[in-house]
């Protein structure tokens, strides 16, 4: 019909909101969090900084750091019917559904629904950077039919994490490698999961809630999902030559995971600074095999999808860093999660200080005037 809507599929280029948050230029490969380069706080900053950075607005002091740090390390623990929930979920089911799961569980022990109290928010804030880790290490550690370990309160947030999933404390050079690459995951302006959270955050709904939904969006294999399948792919591709795969792969119109995206149009600087930074953790273990395969895959790539704006985007490094350190590939896309939530949250409290409930218009392309057939008489 005429007087209908025009369509602009993905909502690409249409501002959904105003944000003082992130910003991304994807011709200049430039990526800021409160207008500081993500590249400087991965190497400079702490997750926990970082987090306060996006969503406080300014980098802490002295103080406000040394309070927010103990606030979260006093927050870790999660409740025993929370490691019971964990408990009966299938071993074979994803661990972000049991995140999810677990995140929406959460909000029932710590109602938080008067999303007006300022005091209540930043006590959820905290509780859930604070225990979406926890929840991550036990769910993994139960399914393999272990008990789930407390979390170390001496240990920074990355290296306790590390702690909880392997029972092994990081080296510094892990430790750090991890905390950069939880830096680099936390904010990424209006991506799928965080128009989620602040859709979700419109209603009003409480906090628990807003990320539980933006967990269930970060699932998908455009999203957050695509770390673990390019692992998947680099197996696929076996001893074949990179370049002889991707022609392969681009004849048949197949999409290469961890390359590409709605924004960057260069290479992704989180790509850039993630591989710098994964060298130092292959000075001291060796490069793992993967990884040379994926950077002979990039080079290929570079003049067959470079033409196109396509190159390697953040998840094209972070699973074979993770997979390095020996954590299973299910587990990446909820270290996305633990890493994301400062976003999801800093977007949140965002949305909230003028809020409007979102109620997009839609095309129909339905009937219309269908008339009624009785049950008996129809086809
Ligand atoms: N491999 C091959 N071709 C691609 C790729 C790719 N990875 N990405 C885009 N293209 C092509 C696509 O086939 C299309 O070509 P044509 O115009 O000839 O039909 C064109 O580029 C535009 O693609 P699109 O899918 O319409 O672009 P989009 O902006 O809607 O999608 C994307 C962005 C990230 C979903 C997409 O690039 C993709 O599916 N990449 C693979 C999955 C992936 O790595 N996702 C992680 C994103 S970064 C982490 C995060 O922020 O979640």
């Amino acid at each position: 019909m005429s007087d209908q809507p025009k369509l602009v599929p993905g909502l690409a280029d249409i501002p959904v909101a105003e944000s003082a948050i992130s910003f991304i230029d994807g011709k200049r490969a430039r990526l800021e969090y409160r207008g500081l380069a993500v590249e400087t706080l991965a190497r400079e900053s702490t997750f926990e900084e970082t987090s306060w950075l996006l969503l406080e607005g300014a980098l802490p002091s002295q103080r406000e750091l040394a309070n927010f740090d103990s606030e979260l390390r006093n927050h870790r623990r999660i409740k025993f019917k929370i490691v019971d929930l964990l408990k009966c979920l299938p071993e074979a089911g994803h661990p972000m559904g049991a995140l999810q799961a677990g995140v929406a569980a959460l909000g029932m022990f710590y109602p938080a629904c008067d999303v007006s109290d300022a005091r209540s928010n930043w006590d959820s804030v905290v509780r859930l950077i604070a225990k979406i880790p926890t929840i991550v290490a036990a769910f993994h550690r139960l399914r393999r039919g272990d008990e789930a370990l407390p979390p170390r309160d001496d240990l920074g947030h990355a290296a306790n994490f590390f702690w909880m999933l392997t029972e092994q404390e990081p080296s510094p050079a892990v430790a750090r490698v991890l905390d950069a690459c939880l830096i680099l995951h936390a904010e990424h302006s209006m991506n799928a999961s965080t128009f989620s959270a602040r859709v979700t955050g419109s209603t009003l709904a409480d906090p628990y809630t807003v990320v539980s939904s933006a967990i269930g969006t970060l699932t998908g294999p455009l999203h957050g999902g695509a770390n673990e399948e390019v692992l998947d792919m680099l197996d696929e591709m076996g001893d074949t030559p990179p370049a002889r795969w991707l022609e392969n792969a681009i004849a048949t119109k197949r999409k290469i995971m961890g390359f590409g995206h709605r924004v960057y149009k260069v290479k992704d600087p989180r790509a850039t600074v993630l591989q710098e930074l994964a060298e130092h953790v292959f000075a001291e273990s060796g490069k793992p095999p993967k990884y040379e395969l994926a950077v002979d895959l990039e080079r290929a790539a570079a003049a067959q999808l470079g033409p196109k704006g396509i190159y390697p985007n953040v998840d094209f490094y972070s699973g074979i860093v993770y997979q390095s350190l020996g954590i299973p590939r299910d587990l990446f896309t909820p270290i996305f999660a633990i890493s994301r939530v400062a976003g999801w949250l800093s977007h949140w409290l965002e949305q909230l200080e003028n809020n409007r409930i979102y109620r997009p218009e839609q095309v129909y392309v339905g009937n219309h005037d269908m008339p009624y057939t009785p049950l008996e008489k129809r086809p």
